[in-house]
């Protein structure tokens, strides 16, 4: 991809900020042949490689400062797609999980990028498309506990699962259980206060050998340090890591981006909405695009602007 020359100049991104973590490891063997040669998170999602959709609902958050967990094999991909973000108003760099010890380890891998902020963790297959609010909310409101987002689903059992009080409050959590107590899936954005990689390096592997987020999340739960914020209807979220999940949310965008002005999943739009990108900037970026279906969808906003109170009236990052 032809990327424009970033402004050059000092760092983007203040510290204390919230930062984020995308977790795009793994092998991906249940996409298998797919996955043979080029790893899951570099797969199309209708028009963009999958990793698009997750950065841009971190960028959506007001997350700026980014690291991306991959594999040895995939990191120089990675590197060629995203480069180190600054076209788009982000700090992106990289690390290597070499054995995929689990979700938890991602804290572990980034103990040091994360320094004693909070830290967004997001994983590299969860594509989340509605209003960001609840997500921008959450980073606003800087507390030191945990903070986790829930669907409900049909079948919950692939899924970690949440269970309520009758005063809606979270009182169990459990990894793909075979009886779920509740319809409440755990999505694959979680929100760790400063001490998520000291308790992360508590942890001990499960049953089936992986460093569980499920079990992080139990500790900060049992010490009532747990938020759990119920996703409504006007919210879709899919976990692409199946041949079924992958498909639906290629159809499900395809069917967004014919039906309303703007894409989903596209970091060039999250940075200009968010004002990380002038009109200029991403007019830059989308004459230095060959021509695509994607280029024309950017020239398209650009040309019929944001619809009202759509675009962030700041630059500053929450
Ligand atoms: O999608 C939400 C679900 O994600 C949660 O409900 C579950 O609680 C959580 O465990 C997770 O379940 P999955 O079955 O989807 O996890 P999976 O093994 O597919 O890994 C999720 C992503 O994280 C995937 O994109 C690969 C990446 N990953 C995973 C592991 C275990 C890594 O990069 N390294 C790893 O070691």
């Amino acid at each position: 991809m032809v990327r424009p020359t970033p402004p050059a100049g000092g760092r983007l991104v203040n510290r204390a900020q919230t930062c984020g973590i995308l977790l795009a490891g793994g092998l991906g063997t249940r996409l298998l042949p797919m996955t043979a040669i080029v790893g899951k998170h570099l797969q199309p999602i209708y028009n963009k490689p999958m990793i698009y959709y997750p950065l841009a609902t971190l960028m959506g958050a007001g997350v700026r400062r980014i690291l991306l967990i991959t594999t040895a094999r995939d990191r120089p991909h990675f590197e060629a797609l995203l480069g180190d973000g600054r076209a788009w108003g982000v700090e992106l760099s990289y690390a290597v999980q070499d054995v995929p010890r689990g979700i938890a380890d991602a804290l572990r891998i980034g103990a040091r990028f994360i320094g004693g902020d909070r830290v967004m963790l997001v994983l590299g297959d969860n594509v989340l498309h509605g209003p960001l609010d609840v997500l921008r909310a959450a980073v606003a409101a800087r507390g030191d506990g945990a903070t986790i987002f829930a669907c409900a689903v049909a079948d919950p059992s692939c899924f970690g699962v949440v269970e309520f009080d009758a005063d809606q409050r979270p009182i169990s959590l459990e990894e793909r259980p075979a009886r779920p107590r509740s319809k409440w899936a755990v999505i694959g954005i979680y929100l760790y206060g400063p001490d998520a990689p000291r308790l992360a390096a508590t942890l001990e592997p499960s049953a089936r050998g992986e460093l569980e987020i499920t079990d992080l999340n139990r500790l900060y739960l049992e010490a009532g340090r747990l938020k759990v914020h119920r996703l409504g209807h006007d919210v879709a979220w899919f976990d692409t890591g199946t041949p079924d999940g992958l498909l639906d949310a290629g159809n499900f965008v395809r069917a967004c981006e014919a039906r309303r002005a703007g894409l989903v999943g596209s970091p060039e739009e999250a940075a200009w909405q968010r004002g990380w990108c002038t009109d200029e900037g991403l007019a830059a970026i989308v004459d230095a695009m060959p021509p695509s279906a994607y280029r024309s969808a950017l020239e398209a906003r650009l040309r019929d602007g944001p619809r009202p109170g759509e675009r962030q009236a700041t630059s500053r990052s929450v």
